[in-house]
């Protein structure tokens, strides 16, 4: 039976912690040059239909490292559910490659072509979820602290993607997990499993936070919603100010690309807390425990 990574819903708390277990030695291996080829004659395709920066190169590297290849799929190129219908492309593409991973925007198209494929699918990020970008964060963090377990971790911002993947994940690896939003842009509670608390105050919400977390306002396909978001997210900046009120050795995290002057402060970004070239670098690492996992033989 092939297995899926579409969220980190769909798996149990000793596999991600085995998963992180991998990613932590993956990376310890590349620094030391003695990583193996694990993933050889192995194919990825990797559809995206929105931009990436991060995404993109880290799973093309992390195939390459591993001894595979990729096959990159630009946004205009197979217009998913436009040129031809999702499940048609799905089994198409299963003859041809060992697993898929795709960025888009509904988790529904996401599962309706996972439901089809014969081949493991990995969500490079949907409306619902980024549970790629919550295992490195979780890494990044047990790098920090030795262990994510009992650790607060305040998020500062929309209820999007971003923030249900790391509500998901901390309840996983037993985080304290706060989401602090504007009322109106509260986290999906569909979208979401575990523990988690709700506040509207960020003065409040990072008092003795260990992570203070943020996102953008707005996600890729909200740009219409700019205007508007700007004004309600006022507030909701994370400032050196609002940093002070967290733990001593708190860290600032972010998935980026960060936008400056809005959901956090240039300093801030370039201040010894934040953690936030560890976290994109830790992509690569966590999605290669993650292809191994679903690819090696
Ligand atoms: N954090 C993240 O997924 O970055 P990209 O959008 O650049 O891939
Ligand atoms: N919430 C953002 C994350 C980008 C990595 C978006 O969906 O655009």
């Amino acid at each position: 039976m092939k297995r899926d990574f579409l969220s980190i819903r769909q798996y149990q708390s000793d596999e991600i912690r085995e998963l992180l277990k991998v990613a932590h030695s993956l990376k310890k291996e590349l620094k030391a040059g003695v990583g193996k080829r694990t993933l050889e004659g192995k194919t990825l395709a990797m559809v995206f239909q929105k931009p990436s920066n991060r995404t993109r190169i880290s799973f093309e590297v992390g195939m390459y490292q591993l001894g595979g290849t990729v096959v990159f799929i630009k946004p205009d190129e197979i217009r998913m559910g436009e040129r031809e219908p999702i499940a048609d492309i799905a089994r198409v593409m299963s003859r041809y490659v060992d697993a898929v991973m795709i960025r888009t925007f509904s988790h529904k198209d996401l599962e309706e072509f996972a439901n089809y494929a014969t081949v493991p699918v990995i969500n490079g990020l949907s409306d619902c979820y980024h549970p790629c970008q919550a295992l490195a964060d979780i890494m990044t963090i047990e790098e920090r602290f030795g262990s994510a377990a009992g650790r607060k971790i305040v998020y500062v911002g929309d209820g999007n993607n971003v923030c249900h993947s790391l509500v998901n994940i901390a309840g996983k690896v037993d985080a304290e997990i706060v989401v602090c939003c504007p009322e109106g842009y509260e986290p999906d509670k569909d979208c979401m499993c575990g523990n988690w608390t709700l506040s509207h105050d960020p003065q409040q919400a990072v008092k003795g936070a260990d992570v203070v977390y943020t996102d953008v306002w707005t996600s890729m396909g909200q740009e219409e919603e700019t205007e508007r978001r700007l004004k309600e997210f006022q507030g909701y900046s994370i400032t050196t100010e609002l940093m002070f009120r967290a733990s001593d050795k708190a860290i600032f995290m972010h998935c980026l690309p960060a936008h400056r002057g809005e959901e956090v402060a240039a300093d801030v970004v370039e201040s010894a807390a934040s953690v936030i070239f560890d976290q994109a670098e830790n992509r690569l690492h966590a999605q290669k425990a993650v292809l191994q996992a679903l690819l090696a033989s």
